[in-house]
């Protein structure tokens, strides 16, 4: 399924986040693509800010560029924000302990295309698109049905918010 949406300014992009938020559960990965700059990290730290807030747990989110990974607790799961821009093998992954939490947690992946044949098969991937300075061309597409009323839940939520 795929499903196109436009993202007019940064808090749109972080109203989208937060619109998905309360919607992910263990087992959720969603994979972030588009170029230097799209928005993917702001996606992610909207996300994780608005899980942490719900349980009055707000923290630092750094970007994971250089740790590769920054792990986040909630109540009955781990939320794990990757990049992978700097991987350099398909070994670090399992170091890593990416292949477990894709099982185990919900999975915000930056750069995931490093990942090959590992990539999660029932992912969500939001491609961001830069088409001008503050907008982006948000594609979302997915195989697995979970995804089916999770992104139609969502859209309505942001849909909601901006009117
Ligand atoms: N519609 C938009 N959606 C998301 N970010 C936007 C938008 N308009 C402007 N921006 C700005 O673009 C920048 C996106 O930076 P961000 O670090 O999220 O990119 P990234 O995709 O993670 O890049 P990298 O590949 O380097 O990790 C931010 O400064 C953000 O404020
Ligand atoms: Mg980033």
């Amino acid at each position: 399924m795929i499903q196109k949406i436009l993202l007019k300014s940064s808090d749109e992009t972080a109203a989208l986040a937060t619109a998905f938020a309360p919607l992910l559960s263990v087992g959720n990965t969603i994979l972030l693509n588009g170029s230097v700059g799209a928005g993917k990290t702001h996606f992610a730290r909207a996300l994780i800010s608005t899980c942490l807030n719900d349980i009055n747990a707000l923290e630092d989110i750094p970007s994971p560029t250089f740790t590769l990974v920054q792990t986040y607790e909630l109540n009955h799961v781990d939320i794990w924000h990757a990049d992978l821009y700097r991987l350099t093998s398909l070994s670090e992954v399992y170091e890593l302990g990416l292949d477990t939490a894709f099982e185990d947690a919900i999975c915000l992946l930056e750069w995931s295309n490093r990942l090959g044949e590992m990539l999660p098969k029932n992912a969500l991937t939001l491609n961001l698109n830069i088409t001008e300075e503050d907008l982006r061309e948000a594609t979302l597409e997915w195989e697995d049905t979970i995804w089916d009323t999770i992104v139609v839940d969502a859209l309505k939520v942001f849909n909601n918010e901006k009117s």
